[in-house]
């Protein structure tokens, strides 16, 4: 009887195996395309590389394809260069030249270019019309299936459908285009690739949406197939509604603040509602980065557009554009006179782990603070070269008032003030004693409420935050 079982067992694993393996072979059969080797492109094109695809990457900018070729990543992502060089080491991710090479080797084509935002707050589409084009001018007899990555405004996958043909000029072209948003975060982007909390397909053609949703079978997340637009807007819709819950408690956070109580005491309370929860509601100085702030302003376009009432969207900005004043003043109240004295700036990338400083707080807050007279120390773990390059192009005048300074305690020396305003876990793991003996007067002001104010203040340290009143 025993026997029986051990064989019994040993062929259920034998056949798991047999099926894993004929899985990876199927896998390595199927050619995948990207365009674009940004945030999106690179991880897209990196994770199903390990997942066991063969993908092959084109990307325009020879600089930074240089870089990618060599194994190296050109931004920082946690964990993002390994798996690009196991990719590369195992042969699933190789590089071509030109996007007509995608177009005759892959059956799908992931396209991840970027789509920045105009001065008039509207995508540009420069970038896709051109992949448009040169898709159009090199499909042949073979089906190949479109996948639109980029952030895009509802409308978009038709348009480029549409341009398709157009290039065409009436050559017939054997091809389908589908949305696939991707809600990656920076700095967990390896994670959430291999975690998706849905994936999302927009297609005309249920079955092309299903084919697509073959390539994410083994992923364990919900797949649901919807509309082209559907697509696009839940992208949208997304974003907006995770930049609505800060600006929300933002909002809640300056009402706390008058009644001198704990914002993170009000976040539990409110959050314990299983239908509102307590993710994505932590006060601070407003969110910043490549994506809320620039969809939350093409939404508001995209709703003029169609004379929708944008409101609900334009109140989340306008809040969000306050939070720099309600912190500079802040720090004007905590320190009565800030001019001639050294602050410290924690923080200038967007948040932690990333060392993209996009429409970071820290690139409007620290200007302000130099125009009124203060010398600026700067720290963060990974962002210092790129704030460097952005104070030279932005502000070439106030490189005398800002010190770049890569040691975290000698960010203090002297200091009146340390002002947090990003959130790496380094700031909670740095010796607050030696740096209350480094600085001039030991205050901080943190806008992220990341350190333990009860540790700070028994340290001796004047301690603000964000949602509690200055005592
Ligand atoms: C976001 C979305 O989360 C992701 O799904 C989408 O694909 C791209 O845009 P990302 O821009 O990487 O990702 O940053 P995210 O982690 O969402 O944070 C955005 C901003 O909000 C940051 O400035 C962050 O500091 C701020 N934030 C976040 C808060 O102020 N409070 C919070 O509770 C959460």
């Amino acid at each position: 009887m025993k026997v029986y079982k051990i064989l019994y067992i040993a062929m259920v694993l034998l056949k798991e195996k047999l099926k894993e393996i004929q899985t990876e072979n199927i896998k390595k059969e199927v050619k995948v395309g990207i365009i674009g080797a940004g945030y999106v492109g690179l991880v897209t094109a990196a994770g199903l590389a390990y997942k066991g695809y063969n993908v092959l990457l084109v990307e325009k900018d020879k600089e930074k394809l240089k870089k990618i070729k060599q194994g190296i990543c050109p931004f920082y992502e946690p964990d993002l260069q390994r798996y690009l060089l196991e990719g590369i080491e195992s042969g699933r991710l190789s590089f071509r030249e030109n996007i007509s090479e995608l177009v005759s080797e892959c059956r799908y084509i992931f396209v991840c270019v970027g789509t920045p935002i105009k001065d008039d707050s509207t995508y540009d589409m420069y970038y896709l019309d051109i992949v448009a084009k040169e898709i159009a001018n090199n499909l042949k007899n073979d089906f190949r299936i479109i996948i639109i990555r980029s952030t895009v405004p509802p409308g978009t996958g038709r348009w480029f459908k549409k341009a398709i043909l157009r290039y065409r000029r009436g050559v017939k072209a054997n091809f389908e285009v589908v949305s696939m948003p991707e809600f990656l975060r920076e700095g967990n982007a390896i994670y959430d690739f291999f975690n998706p909390s849905r994936i999302i397909i927009g297609s005309d053609n249920y079955d092309i949406g299903k084919e697509v949703s073959e390539l994410y079978s083994d992923f364990g997340a919900p797949i649901l197939i919807v509309s082209l637009e559907e697509a696009e807007i839940i992208k949208l819709a997304s974003n907006a509604f995770l930049a609505m819950r800060i600006s929300f408690i933002n909002s809640i956070a300056n009402l706390a603040e008058v009644f001198d109580s704990n914002i993170e005491n009000i976040r539990l309370g409110i959050g314990l509602d299983p239908r509102i929860g307590t993710e994505f509601l932590k006060a601070g100085i407003g969110f910043g980065g490549s994506c809320l702030p620039k969809d939350l302003s093409a939404l508001i376009s995209v709703f003029n557009n169609y004379q929708i009432n944008p409101i609900l969207f334009e109140a989340v900005k306008i809040i969000n554009d306050e939070r720099i004043d309600i912190f500079i003043n802040k720090i004007k109240k905590a320190l009565w006179n800030i001019k001639n004295k050294i602050l410290t700036v924690w923080g200038v990338s967007f948040k932690a782990n990333t060392d993209d400083i996009r429409e970071s707080p820290a690139l409007k807050i620290i200007p302000k603070l130099v125009q009124e007279g203060a010398f600026i120390n700067v720290y963060d773990p990974k962002g210092l070269h790129n704030f460097q390059s952005y104070i030279q192009k932005n502000y070439p005048h106030f490189s005398n008032s800002i010190k770049l300074i890569e040691n975290i305690y000698e960010s203090t020396v002297n200091s009146s003030a340390i002002l947090i305003t990003n959130d790496w876990d380094e700031y909670k793991r740095v010796n607050y004693y030696n740096i209350y003996e480094l600085m001039e007067t030991p205050i901080i002001i943190d806008g992220r409420n990341i350190v333990n104010p009860l540790e700070m203040r028994e340290i001796g340290f004047e301690y603000y935050s964000i949602g509690n009143n200055i005592k």
